[in-house]
């Protein structure tokens, strides 16, 4: 699907839904990271890049430890110490399980006859996490979405720089199907610690530049004839030092006018995503990030996930260097926000 253009709002979003999803392939990719392939044979509503789903990291149907009401209501307990109240005997308090569903990026879909399929590449972190890494082909997984808003593509631009640091690397990869679809050109920045946290996979017999040169050295991206400059904070494979490094490089080498046609998205960590942004407005391009704010409900409900946006329009108030904001949520307004909005 193409990308929608810049003026749709996230109140055009397409239907959402809770899906029983099977698990196709669930594969290794690097230290920590896995790439989760999930199959939904009903098929799955339209998504675009920067949507994400909201996973059940836990067995579909299992006891959701909800509190059982009889035990609340003006229930009081004379605790003594090493005393276990009722309310203290529910499911996810005794066990390691995740009760809240946990956001993941949507890494890329395709649908076909037998429904639709969605990519995750989620990194072991947590309890979610570790259920995720243990599920095989044919379990089942419970699935809402597509939620969020999307990136977008500015009329007069043909160019997107995908700079995806960490866990940030997923949308970059479902944006450079949808960028190669629109007939946009494209080059991905990928950065990590270390060569073996870095969740692509390399083309056999093309190692990354060590100068950051872009290199058709990743199979995500040069599946569309994208090249990649490939970045590692200690200098253990491609350019030595932060994916920052390897933007600013190329940046500097562009012309006024290819800087005009030219778009950064980004997501990761938010001192990368920060420093991006700076680093795009210094060279007067534009930017968008992708917030990975944690997040509870995904949509919209426990306001768990605001971030401060420049918001001339019925502001909360006003930063010391008089920039009106207003709180905005990053599972309904967002993840994805201008950069040049978002205050950091
Ligand atoms: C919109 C969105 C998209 C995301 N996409 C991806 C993705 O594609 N791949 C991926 O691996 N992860 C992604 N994440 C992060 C992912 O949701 C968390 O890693 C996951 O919730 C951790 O669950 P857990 O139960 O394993 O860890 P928990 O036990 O809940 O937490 C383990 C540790 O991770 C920290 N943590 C949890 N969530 C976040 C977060 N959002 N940012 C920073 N630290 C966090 C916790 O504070 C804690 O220290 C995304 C988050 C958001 C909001
Ligand atoms: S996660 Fe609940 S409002 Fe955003």
């Amino acid at each position: 699907m193409s990308l929608l253009s810049d003026n749709t709002t996230p109140a055009q979003a397409h239907g959402r839904g809770r899906f029983d999803a099977t698990v196709e392939l669930n594969r290794v990719i690097c230290r920590e990271h896995y790439v989760l392939r999930l199959r939904l044979p009903g098929g799955f509503p339209p998504s675009l890049p920067g949507q994400f789903v909201q996973l059940g990291c836990r067995p579909p149907g299992a006891p959701d430890g909800a509190i059982d009401a009889s035990w609340l209501g003006g229930c009081e307990h004379a605790w003594q110490p090493g005393d276990t109240p009722p309310q203290a005997q529910q499911p996810e308090l005794r066990e390691r399980v995740s009760v809240l569903r946990r956001p993941f990026s949507i890494a890329g879909r395709g649908d076909d006859a037998g429904g639709s399929w969605i990519d995750v590449i989620h990194r072991v972190v947590g309890v979610g996490t570790a259920w995720l890494a243990g599920l095989k082909r044919g379990d089942a997984v419970d699935l809402i979405g597509p939620l969020g808003n999307w990136f977008t593509l500015p009329a007069g631009k043909s160019m997107g720089l995908l700079v995806g640091g960490g866990v940030g690397l997923p949308p970059m990869f479902y944006l450079a199907q949808a960028l190669y679809e629109a007939g946009w050109d494209a080059v991905g920045f990928v950065g990590a610690l270390t060569a073996d946290l870095l969740a692509v996979t390399f083309v056999a017999d093309t190692p990354p530049d060590g100068q950051g040169a872009p290199w058709r050295c990743v199979e995500e991206y040069s599946q569309f004839d994208f090249p990649t400059v490939v970045t590692t904070d200690d200098g253990s494979l491609g350019m030595h030092g932060r994916i920052t490094r390897g933007l600013e490089r190329y940046l500097s080498a562009q012309t006024r006018e290819d800087a005009a046609k030219t778009v950064v998205f980004t997501c990761g960590p938010n001192p990368m995503m920060h420093a991006v942004a700076r680093l795009s407005a210094s060279h007067s391009v534009d930017c968008q990030v992708c917030v990975e704010q944690a997040m509870a409900c995904g949509m919209g409900t426990c306001q768990s996930c605001v971030v401060k946006i420049e918001s001339p329009q019925d502001p909360h108030g006003t930063t010391d260097a008089g920039r009106p904001w207003r709180y905005r949520l990053a599972c309904t307004d967002g993840p994805v926000f201008q950069a040049k909005e978002v205050l950091w």
